[in-house]
């Protein structure tokens, strides 16, 4: 660990895992589509891809991934989100991680598509945001996609002020060795135009 709380533990207090899960239930049981990143995600992938879900909290995106006939590793820091995932997806690979220490996992890297999504960049511990991007680039195989998205004002996110505005997260990448390819408002694909919400790909390019 980096010794320095993310704010999603510090919002939670690392005990939100079944009210998560409960509040996407919800959304589930009133007719909400719940499977947004997941579509978009399949939609940018081919059959039986490999996908990393960084910050993949209680699974609902990495369970549904896998439906869809991918192969996918959850990451997450949080042991009761991961509790979750493990209960409803007992087969599926979950990691307890850091995702500022990713390369402590040992993970096999070449990922076709590394996700994090539900506002995972704006959740890690201050200070981390540059180094967690570097671990995600490098688990990408030449030509992979890193995908997320974020909220970047307040209306976006559980937080009173966004910690981050898209153009530091666009440095971040850029350091990385990622390219900017699409940038969306919504998983739907709407046109991105300046608002408080980014969905965005970038690329590892293919050397
Ligand atoms: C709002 S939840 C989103 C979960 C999931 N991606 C989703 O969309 O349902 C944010 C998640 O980011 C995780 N997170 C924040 N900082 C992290 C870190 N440094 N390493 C791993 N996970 C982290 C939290 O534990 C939490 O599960």
């Amino acid at each position: 660990m980096t010794g320095q709380r993310d704010r999603w533990a510090e919002l939670t207090g690392g005990r939100a895992g079944e009210e998560y899960a409960r509040r996407f239930a919800r959304l589930a049981a009133s007719g909400h589509d719940i499977h947004g990143e997941a579509s978009f995600c399949d939609a940018l992938l081919k059959p039986a891809a490999r996908v990393l879900d960084a910050g993949c909290g209680t699974g609902r995106i990495a369970i549904r991934l896998a439906e869809l006939g991918h192969h996918c590793t959850g990451v997450d820091v949080d042991a009761s989100m991961l509790a979750v995932a493990r209960r409803e997806a007992p087969t599926q690979e979950w990691l307890l991680g850091d995702l500022a220490r990713l390369d402590a996992l040992g993970l096999d890297p070449d990922f076709d598509l590394v996700l994090a999504a539900g506002n995972v960049m704006p959740l890690l511990a201050p200070g981390t945001g540059a180094t967690v991007v570097g671990h995600l680039a490098a688990a990408l195989r030449p030509g992979g996609l890193l995908v997320t998205g974020m909220g970047l004002d307040a209306a976006h996110l559980p937080l009173d002020e966004a910690p981050l505005t898209i153009t530091e997260f666009d440095q971040w990448c850029a350091r990385a060795g990622l390219t900017l390819r699409q940038r969306y408002a919504t998983w739907s694909g709407d046109p991105y135009d300046g608002g408080g919400y980014a969905v965005s790909v970038h690329t590892r390019p293919a050397t």
